[in-house]
């Protein structure tokens, strides 16, 4: 009988038969270990030397990593054993060969796991990942579609900018240039008047021409848009869902975020409500001594880091290099060493820019859009999830809505996940007023032409609406507690990036 991995405690006493590939094994001479992975778990077959097993029993002491395999054996229950149960193996069948898998226990630079992503997602941590991810894609459908909104398939192909055309990829549509979707937003709007509460979810694409650990020139993006809602209403949406994820990844995930070292406290802290500022309030906070504080506090501590991190390597170092030390041992000491060295390294970048980005923010000039570190700041001083709400017209995309009160402003959001992450989501109230988007279309220097059919949704019956974009990627890499985003999507497109 195959059974998967994951349901094995449903079968302990009987035979079972287990599909999957060779994740890792070793031997002591007298018994075989071998590690199964099938996609559903992990699980350790054993195949003790015994005139049972003398068919196969040097078979499986050579088998290659990630020979694809069919055990058949007894399943015991052993709480120490990854997966929580052990296969008594007593049949082994090989279905693929592999050798020199080029992916070992040995340290690889992170370059060379993204060239063989097609590989590098079978590991654990990968496999945790994007496990994380594909719940986070499911709770967005699920929270959608069980609270009233239909989904609005928007085109990939547009004929203009949503977004700024700085970041616009331009196609050859039959010899007439058309641009890659930075977003649905234009299109849900139109949707929003026929449905009343809808979304789209897809990829989006942005000419991002720089490497920084937040941003992909391909990512996936939710986008609700409701007919009659104002800022407010908007805003509490946004919070509602975000709680929404975070409680269905907590419910489903413990194991995978444990493994990723993620300390679900942090997670279970995001409830209801989170940290509202208004733009003003943030840049305030920026210059005021809080904030100084933290930076003082942060570069000490990482200069601290760096230090110990030094005295750990040259400790590992010396015990791989020491006399008797088993091969398996040394392989250890040598990732353990290298995930040192990359820390430091990034610690090194960290500590270089920790001076420009205080002084960034000391002088942070009410006006300018908040940069990434101003972003981390401001997160960093918030235990739960930020709402930054009224940032300066100028600086905002041409749909969002003019503040009454004060003309400089527009009624957006963004919002900021906490520990340093930055911006999940940004959203708005939409103008809805046929006079003032005209008029901003026109100061801008869009081309009309390519917006009249947007113009179209004031000039007949309009209303006042709102929406917000989140992005799958940095969602997941802040739930997960990854530096960068490259590791929360299968295939990662980044500037210099797009193989395999
Ligand atoms: O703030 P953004 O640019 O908003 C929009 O696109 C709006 N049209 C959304 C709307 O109101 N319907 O992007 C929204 C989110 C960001 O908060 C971020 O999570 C993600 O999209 N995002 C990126 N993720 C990865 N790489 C990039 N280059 C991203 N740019 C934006």
């Amino acid at each position: 009988m195959f059974v998967a991995i994951k349901d094995l405690c449903e079968h302990v006493g009987q035979t079972v038969t287990l599909r999957g590939w060779l994740y890792h094994r070793r031997d002591s001479g007298k018994i075989a270990f071998l590690v199964l992975r099938d996609g559903t778990g992990l699980c350790q077959c054993v195949v003790p030397k015994s005139p049972q097993t003398q068919g196969f029993f040097e078979q499986a002491r050579r088998l290659g990593q990630e020979t694809t395999l069919k055990v058949t054996g007894v399943v015991r229950a052993n709480e120490k054993q990854i997966g929580g149960h052990e296969l008594d193996v007593t049949a082994l069948e090989v279905v693929g060969e592999s050798s020199d898998y080029p992916i070992t226990p040995k340290p690889h630079g992170i370059d060379f796991l993204m060239r063989h992503r097609h590989l590098h997602f079978r590991s654990r941590r990968q496999w945790s990942i994007l496990r994380v991810r594909h719940s986070v894609v499911d709770e967005i459908r699920q929270y959608y579609n069980r609270n009233g909104f239909t989904l609005i398939d928007t085109p990939i192909f547009a004929p203009a900018a949503g977004e700024g055309a700085q970041t616009l990829f331009q196609v050859d549509y039959f010899g007439e240039p058309v641009y890659l979707a930075q977003t649905g937003q234009l299109y849900v709007e139109t949707a929003c008047m026929a449905f009343g509460k809808v979304y789209c979810f897809g990829p989006t694409f942005r000419a991002e021409k720089s490497k920084t650990r937040r941003h992909l020139t391909e990512f996936w993006m939710v986008e609700p848009e409701v007919a009659f809602a104002d800022l407010d209403e908007v805003v509490d949406l946004a919070e509602d869902f975000v709680c929404a994820i975070v409680a269905r990844v907590l419910r489903d995930h413990r194991e995978d975020l444990a493994f990723l070292g993620r300390d679900v406290a942090d997670l279970e802290a995001i409830q209801k409500p989170f940290h509202r500022l208004t733009y003003s309030q943030a840049a305030e906070m920026l210059r005021g001594p809080k904030a100084r504080a933290l930076l003082e506090r942060d570069l000490a501590d990482k200069k601290a880091r760096v230090e110990e991190l030094g005295r750990l390597m040259s400790e590992k170092e010396s015990q791989a290099g020491g006399q008797g030390v088993k091969q398996w041992k040394r392989d250890k000491l040598a990732a353990e060493v290298a995930a040192h060295r990359e820390e430091r390294t990034d610690l090194e970048e960290v500590i270089r820019n920790i001076p420009h980005h205080a002084e960034l923010a000391a002088n942070f000039q009410w006006g300018k859009d908040l940069g990434g570190s101003d972003e981390t700041i401001i997160s960093r001083l918030h235990d739960r999830p930020v709402f930054v709400t009224h940032y300066p017209r100028d600086v905002k995309a041409f749909y969002m809505k003019k503040n009454e009160q004060d003309e400089r402003l527009v009624n957006n959001f963004d919002l900021l996940a906490p520990q340093g992450y930055g911006e999940i989501i940004g959203g708005s109230q939409r103008e809805d007023d046929y006079d003032v988007l005209s008029e901003r279309i026109n100061a801008l220097g869009l081309d009309r032409k390519d917006y009249e059919w947007y113009l179209d949704l004031r000039r007949y019956g309009s209303v006042p609406h709102g929406g917000f974009g989140l992005g799958v990627e940095r969602t997941v890499a802040w739930l997960c507690g990854l530096k960068h985003i490259r590791e929360t999507i299968p295939f990662p497109r980044m500037m210099g990036r797009f193989y395999p």
